[in-house]
């Protein structure tokens, strides 16, 4: 068995041997974040990311969703995942038959995807969004009535911030809609200076219970730029481990739920893919251009 150390050393030379690089989510283990990506962020990022990388191979450590945005805003470099069955269930609640359900109910309505979709729901979609610029765009739309799909408290959240009318569908994030009011309360008792910042994905009563809401990228900037003496991030476990690394003077009071898509990915499959080149992600042709103009849309704003 190799240490951790020794496969961050594998992978560091494949990495330079196969001209690749690895973009990482904030979810991933602080062995991957810190020891071997290249680029590491929020949905937003890695996707804005990945249309300016030079290398021949990205290896997306996060889930497959991310892969399949990395693989359409690059069809010419080999993409991999390293386990295939990284999924989401926000991703999983919906199928490209269920928007075109939606558009025949709403016709004036534009779809807007959250990113944790397929290809195939990108490509029934008007515009993709992530939790970082959903507002933003849905206020670009000239249209009065939007469908947000498929995570229904991401929707109920923007529903809040906008004179838009939303139509939401039922998906939820299996991890975060873990998280309840009574939760927030609870902690707040036990740590009344606790300042507490929790994802959109998490059910709107949450959302209003907390002090602030955001992408894990705005996240991680509440922290650094106003510095809490104590914070809790409701969300992924691995998201305070890896900001903690960085902020020591912060102290992370810990509830947190796992992803077990995200956890899915380790060092020794990340060695395991750059060393067989598995699983390369592939996409379905006859979906790819509309599902590309999706996401470039948003991309655009
Ligand atoms: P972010 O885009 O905020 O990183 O969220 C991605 C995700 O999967 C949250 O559960
Ligand atoms: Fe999907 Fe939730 Fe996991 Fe994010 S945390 S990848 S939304 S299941």
């Amino acid at each position: 068995w190799a240490t951790f150390a020794e496969d961050v050393d594998a992978i560091l030379a494949l990495k330079r041997r196969r001209n690749a690089v690895v973009l990482a989510h904030n979810y991933q283990t602080p062995e991957i974040f810190h020891g071997v990506a290249d680029i590491v962020g929020d949905s937003l990022l890695l996707a804005r990311e990945a249309t300016k990388v030079d290398a021949d191979v990205i290896v997306l450590a996060g889930v497959h969703f991310m892969a399949e945005t990395a693989k359409l805003l690059n069809p010419a470099k080999t993409v991999l995942i390293p386990d295939l069955k990284a999924g989401c269930s926000l991703a999983d609640s919906i199928t490209a038959q269920d928007v075109r359900l939606m558009r025949a109910r709403y016709p004036d309505a534009p779809v807007v995807a959250y990113v944790n979709t397929s290809t195939a729901v990108k490509a029934e979609s008007d515009i993709c969004c992530t939790s970082g610029n959903a507002l933003k765009v849905v206020e670009s739309l000239g249209a009065e009535r939007v469908i947000m799909l498929p995570d229904e408290y991401l929707a109920q959240n923007i529903a809040k911030q906008t004179s838009k009318k939303i139509i939401a569908w039922k998906g939820h994030c299996e991890v975060h809609e873990l998280f309840t009011a009574d939760d927030v309360r609870q902690l707040r008792e036990d740590h009344p200076d606790v300042t507490i910042l929790a994802h959109p994905e998490c059910p709107p009563e949450v959302v209003a219970e907390a002090d602030f809401a955001g992408s894990t990228a705005a996240m991680q900037s509440f922290v650094e730029s106003k510095r809490p003496p104590r914070v809790v991030l409701l969300t992924e476990c691995s998201m305070s481990d890896n900001i903690a690394a960085r902020n020591p003077d912060v102290d992370f009071v810990r509830p947190c739920n796992l992803c077990p898509h995200m956890k899915r990915i380790t060092l020794k499959n990340i060695r395991h893919a750059l060393e067989t080149n598995q699983h390369e992600v592939t996409i379905d042709p006859a979906i790819a251009d509309r599902a590309r103009k999706s996401v470039e849309r948003m991309l655009a704003i």
